[in-house]
C-alpha cells in the first residue's frame, strides 16, 4: 500500500454552490473553520444577487475567510454558474436587496480594507466542475447547495452516471409542512428555478431537504455579534441589513441561519430527524410554482420511489452552540 493511502480514503470532500447571499456567507464561514470537510471548489449561481454578483462576492468571501482563519486553508477556487433558471427565467431581485443588500453582502464591504483580494476564479463554467469533482471524489464527496439548483440540475442531465456514487447531496431550500418565504407555497430556491428541484428531487440520488420545516427554527441572537475584534465587525456588517429585514417582518432581535444550517447537516447529520418521502416540485407559471410537495402520507414505507430525507425537526441549541463554535476559530472574533 502506498503510504498516506488509507487516511487519504478517509478524507470528505464538500462541494458548496452558494448565491451569496448574507447567509450563504455565514455558511462559508462555518465550513472553512472546521476540519470535517476538504473543499476543492465553491460554485456559484443566481439566486440572492445576479451571477455575475454571486461570483464576485464569493471569491471575495473566500479570500476574507483565508485571511482571518489560524489554520491555513487551501486557496479554494470559485467556478461561476448559471445566470437564468433552466426555463430561462429570472428572479425579480428586489425583495433580494431589502434582505440581502444592494449587492448581496449588507455592509461588508463598505469598508474597503476589507477588499483586498479577489481569490481565485476560473473560466470553467460550474456545472462542469461539478460533474469533474463527482467523478474524481465519488463517495469521498458531499454537494451542498444553498442556492437555486440550476447548475446542479445541469450537471445531472450532462453525466447523470457520475452522481450514483456521490456520498449525499444536501439541498437547503422547499419547506413541507410550512408556508413558503416567497410566496404563500414557495421557499426561495425552489422558487428561482422549480425545473431544476424537480429534477433533483426525483434523480433518485441520496438527497436530504432541509428546508424552510427547520431552518426557520435556526434563529441567531444579534448579540452575538456584539464586540470582539476585527472579524466579528466584519459579520456585523454583513448581517446589518438582513437583520434590519428580520426586525421588520419579524418584529425579532435574531437571523435566520438557512444556509448555515444545511452545511451544519451535511457535517452532523443528526442535528436534524428526516423522514423518507417523495418530494414533487411545480413547475407551472400558477399559484403554486416552487411549492415542494412533500408526500407525508403515512404508510408509504419502502413504495416510495425516488425517496428524499426531509429534515422535520431539528436540536436547535445544539446546531447554535457548533455553529458559534467555528466563528470563534477566526483571528479577530475575540
Ligand atoms: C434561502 O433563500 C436565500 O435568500 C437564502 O440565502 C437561503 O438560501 C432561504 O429561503
Ligand atoms: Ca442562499
Amino acid at each position: 500500500m502506498v503510504a498516506g493511502t488509507k487516511c487519504e480514503s478517509l478524507v470528505r470532500y464538500a462541494l458548496v454552490d452558494c448565491d451569496p447571499g448574507v447567509d450563504d456567507a455565514l455558511a462559508l464561514t462555518m465550513g472553512f473553520a472546521s476540519p470535517i470537510f476538504r473543499y476543492d471548489a465553491v460554485t456559484s449561481v443566481h439566486g440572492n444577487v445576479s451571477a455575475r454578483l454571486a461570483y464576485r462576492n464569493a471569491r471575495r468571501f473566500v479570500s476574507f475567510l483565508r485571511d482571518h482563519l489560524e489554520s491555513s486553508v487551501p486557496d479554494v477556487p470559485v467556478y461561476p454558474g448559471a445566470t437564468l433558471a433552466l426555463d430561462g427565467s429570472r428572479m425579480s431581485r428586489s425583495e433580494s436587496r431589502l434582505i440581502h443588500g444592494p449587492e448581496g453582502m449588507g455592509a461588508m464591504f463598505d469598508d474597503k480594507r476589507r477588499l483586498r483580494r479577489l481569490g481565485r476564479g476560473s473560466s470553467k463554467p460550474a456545472w462542469e466542475v461539478i460533474v469533474e469533482q463527482a467523478a474524481s471524489r465519488g463517495s469521498a464527496l458531499t454537494i451542498i447547495t444553498l442556492g437555486p439548483l440550476t447548475n446542479l440540475a445541469l450537471a445531472l442531465r450532462r453525466a447523470p452516471g457520475v452522481f450514483s456514487r456521490v456520498k449525499r447531496i444536501v439541498v437547503m431550500g422547499g419547506a413541507a409542512r410550512m408556508p413558503g418565504n416567497v410566496t404563500p407555497a414557495a421557499e426561495f430556491n425552489i422558487y428561482c428555478d422549480p425545473l431544476a428541484a424537480k429534477e433533483v428531487f426525483s434523480s433518485g440520488l441520496p438527497v436530504t431537504m432541509v428546508g424552510l420545516d427547520v431552518t426557520r427554527r435556526a434563529l441567531l441572537h444579534v448579540d452575538e455579534f456584539e464586540g470582539g475584534g476585527s472579524f466579528r465587525a466584519a459579520l456585523r456588517d454583513l448581517i446589518k441589513v438582513y437583520a434590519r429585514f428580520s426586525r421588520k417582518r419579524r418584529d425579532a432581535g435574531d437571523i435566520t441561519l438557512h444556509d448555515p444550517l444545511a452545511l451544519a447537516v451535511a457535517m452532523k447529520p443528526d442535528l436534524v430527524k428526516t423522514v423518507s418521502c417523495r418530494v414533487d416540485v411545480d413547475t407551472s407559471k400558477g399559484i403554486a410554482r416552487g411549492m415542494t410537495l412533500v408526500d407525508l402520507r403515512e404508510n408509504r414505507g419502502s413504495r416510495v420511489k425516488n425517496p428524499v430525507d426531509v429534515a422535520l425537526d431539528l436540536d436547535v441549541k445544539r446546531f447554535l452552540t457548533f455553529f458559534i463554535s467555528h466563528l470563534r476559530k477566526y483571528r479577530g472574533w475575540e
